[in-house]
């Protein structure tokens, strides 16, 4: 078995943590690819709850190496803080791999995330407030900061100064902010220097030796299609990618040997942040999924957006990500609605249309058109077999399994690591 992909394919949430927890004990390398902080993965393992935001959900697994690879992030604060935090709660964190052409998250990305979204106003994109984007940003325009340049001081210094000519002009002239000055960021980022050395490798040299040995190796991508900043809803998105294609560019592991690529998929939609949403609801149904799914955000607590399963963006991101295998969650917060509502398909301004329009727009302006299924009552959290769930479980599955692009391989029906229903093996 070569790389296996897994990744969102609505706007975050979808359950990836979970997912990864799933398969983990199968897996050599975990991955994480694309983004930082801004990810938060709930992990249920018996009676402990773990909240991960940097680190890849497989690191919960023994045997497992960890690997932060060059597509992401890194605020270093962040990940020693995870890194202490798991430690104390008898996880063994010593075999983390981190990429030395990572990015590195400093001061100014996370001041320049607040501020921009302040300066917004009403256009705001209401982002995690983590500077994710201002350090891609920084990574696009040239001026990032790696993870190899903490170990020079010279190099991370003259490096750092070039970074904060403009953004301090920016920052005081434009924004009315205090200047940073370079000699407190570059001592904080020093700070870190020895504590992350060890750590440093060629994780996309690393991988590769890995796959060549036959290795398995599991790339976990962060936040999901809608959010990607190509085939998301732009600009409502985050500024990496979180598509299948981001686990190639984002570790460098060749193309052709991501095999599995395993879509996960909420049995209803939610979204955090400002963006189009077709099928939110604003009703007591909106709030029957907020408050059964527990749907507040795992980073900043944030309520979450909910609405009803949207096949359009199901089978857009089958098709984007190329998913070879679905896995469906939460399908026990559904239990006890009389019927459940699917869109099937928009109405822009009268005319029906099949896939997303191309057109944001268009896109903003779509009405979700719904077909109704009939929901049950029985409680199926302690369902562990296709077959016995409730007939109309069933049949909305296999239904969800017709309109969205890909077959539905394993079906969530609780938080906890066992609460899953398997129908195909996801690595098979
Ligand atoms: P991620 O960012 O995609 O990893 O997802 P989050 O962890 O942010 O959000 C998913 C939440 O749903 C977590 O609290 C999980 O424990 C929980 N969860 C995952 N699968 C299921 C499921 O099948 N049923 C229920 N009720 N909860 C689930
Ligand atoms: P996981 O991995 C849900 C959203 C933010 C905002 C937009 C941009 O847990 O699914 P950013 O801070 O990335 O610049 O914010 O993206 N966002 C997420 N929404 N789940 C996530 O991660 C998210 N990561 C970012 O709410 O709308
Ligand atoms: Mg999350």
């Amino acid at each position: 078995m070569p790389a296996v992909v897994i990744v969102g394919a609505q706007w975050g949430d979808e359950g990836k943590g979970k997912a990864t927890d799933l398969i983990a004990d199968r897996i050599d390398y975990v991955v994480k690819f694309n983004g930082g902080n801004n990810a938060g993965h709930t992990v249920v393992i018996g009676d402990e709850k773990y909240a991960l935001h940097l680190l890849p959900s497989g690191i919960l697994t023994k045997g497992v190496t960890p690997v932060i690879s060059n597509g992401v992030v890194i605020d270093p604060e962040v990940l020693m803080e995870e890194l202490d935090g798991l430690t104390a709660r008898g996880i063994d964190v010593s075999k983390l791999v981190v990429s030395s052409h990572a990015h590195i998250i400093t001061a100014y990305h996370r001041t320049l995330d607040r501020v921009t979204e302040r300066f917004l106003g009403k256009r705001q994109i209401g982002t995690t407030g983590r500077g994710i984007g201002p350090t891609y940003a920084d990574k696009i325009n040239r001026v990032g900061i790696r993870v190899q340049d903490l170990f020079d001081e010279g190099i991370l210094r003259q490096k750092v100064e070039g970074a904060l000519e403009s953004k301090n002009h920016l920052l005081v002239k434009i924004y009315n902010r205090r200047a940073i000055g370079v000699d407190e960021v570059v001592e904080e980022l020093l700070s870190y220097a020895d504590r992350l050395r060890p750590m440093v490798q060629d994780t996309a040299l690393l991988l590769h030796r890995a796959l060549e040995e036959g290795k398995t190796v599991l790339c976990e991508g962060g936040q999901a299609t809608m959010l990607d900043v190509d085939h998301g809803t732009y600009p409502f998105v985050t500024s990496s990618n979180a598509t299948s294609g981001g686990a190639s560019t984002g570790t460098g592991i060749a193309p052709w040997r991501l095999d599995k690529i395993i879509g996960i998929v909420k049995a209803y939609t939610t979204r955090v942040g400002s963006g189009p949403f077709p099928t939110e609801l604003d009703d007591e149904f909106g709030e029957f999924l907020r408050n059964n799914g527990h749907e507040f955000g795992t980073t900043t607590g944030r309520p979450r957006r909910c609405g009803w399963y949207d096949a359009p963006i199901a089978r857009y991101s089958a098709r984007i990500n190329g998913v070879t295998d679905f896995v469906l969650t939460k399908l026990d917060v559904l239990t006890g609605l009389e019927k459940i509502p699917v869109c099937v398909a928009y109405d822009v301004e009268g005319t029906r249309v099949e896939e997303i329009p191309w057109s944001q727009s268009d896109f903003h302006h779509a009405k979700p058109v719904y077909e109704y299924f009939p929901g049950w009552s029985e409680d199926i959290t302690g369902v562990r077999k296709f077959e016995d769930l409730p007939q109309n479980a069933q049949d909305y599955v296999l239904a969800l399994e017709a309109i969205s692009g890909s077959r539905i391989s394993a079906i969530g029906v609780g938080p906890g690591r066992d609460a899953i229903v398997a129908r195909h093996d996801l690595l098979g």
